[in-house]
C-alpha cells in the first residue's frame, strides 16, 4: 500500500478523518479500521496527543497507512513526518506551505476550496488535492464545474460528507476518494467499541457504485 508512485487517493474510497483524545486509543482504533477493510488513517493534529498517536500507529500497526491531517504550518508537517506519517493533508494552503509540502519525502494533499487555489496548488506541482470544506463550498456541483476547466486534477472532498452523500461524490470522474469522520464516532472511541468501528469501516465498501 502506498508504494513508490502510488497515490493516497487510490488507497480506499473513504479516508477516515480521525481525532484521538487518548494516545492509548490510537492503535486499537487503527486496527479496527483495518479489520473493517480500511487500512488507512488520517490522524488530525487537533489534540495534544496527535503526534504520539501517529508514532504509536506507525510503530505498532504497520499494516495501516498512517497519515497526518490538519497540517497548517511547515513545522507541523515536519513533526508529522518525523513521527512516522506516510502522507500529509492540509485543510488549506499558502504558497509557502505548498512549497514546503512539495519538498518533503512523503505525498501531500493540500487543501483547496476555489478554482484559484486549485490552480495555485497545481503550479506548485500538485494534481491531487483535498476539497475542503466540501459541502459548505459547493459540493458535487462545484466539482463537476471544476472538471470542465481543470480536468487533470483529482480531488478528495471532505467536510460534511455522510454515508448518504458519499456515493454522489465517488461517482464523479475527478473524485478518487472522500474523507469523513463518521467512521470513528467520538462515543464509540471513548467506549472502546471497536466492533462498531469495524462495522462502519466495512460498510464503506458498498459506497462506490
Ligand atoms: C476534515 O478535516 O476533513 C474534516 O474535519 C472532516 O469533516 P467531517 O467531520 O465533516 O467528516
Amino acid at each position: 500500500l502506498l508504494g513508490s508512485g502510488g497515490s493516497v487517493l487510490d488507497l480506499v474510497p473513504v479516508v477516515p478523518v480521525v481525532v484521538v483524545d487518548r494516545a492509548e486509543d490510537a492503535v486499537p482504533l487503527a486496527r479496527a479500521l483495518a479489520a473493517g477493510g480500511v487500512p488507512v488513517v488520517e490522524l488530525t493534529l487537533r489534540t495534544p496527543v496527535a503526534l504520539e498517536a501517529i508514532r504509536l500507529i506507525a510503530a505498532e500497526a504497520p499494516e495501516v497507512v498512517i497519515g497526518a491531517g490538519t497540517i497548517t504550518t511547515p513545522a507541523q508537517a515536519d513533526a508529522a513526518v518525523e513521527a512516522g506519517a506516510r502522507f500529509l493533508v492540509s485543510p488549506g494552503a499558502t504558497p509557502s506551505l505548498l512549497a514546503h509540502l512539495g519538498s518533503l519525502p512523503v505525498p501531500s494533499l493540500p487543501g483547496t476550496a476555489t478554482v484559484s487555489e486549485v490552480i495555485a496548488a497545481r503550479e506548485a506541482g500538485f494534481t491531487e488535492v483535498k476539497f475542503f470544506p466540501a459541502e459548505a463550498s459547493g459540493g458535487t456541483a462545484y466539482l463537476g464545474a471544476v472538471a470542465s476547466v481543470l480536468p487533470d486534477v483529482r480531488f478528495c472532498p471532505t467536510g460534511g460528507i455522510t454515508p448518504a452523500s458519499a456515493p454522489s461524490y465517488l461517482a464523479l470522474p475527478n473524485v478518487a476518494c472522500v474523507g469523513g469522520s463518521w467512521l470513528t464516532p467520538k462515543d464509540a472511541v471513548a467506549a472502546g467499541d471497536w466492533d462498531r468501528i469495524i462495522a462502519l469501516a466495512a460498510a464503506t465498501a458498498e459506497l462506490r457504485g
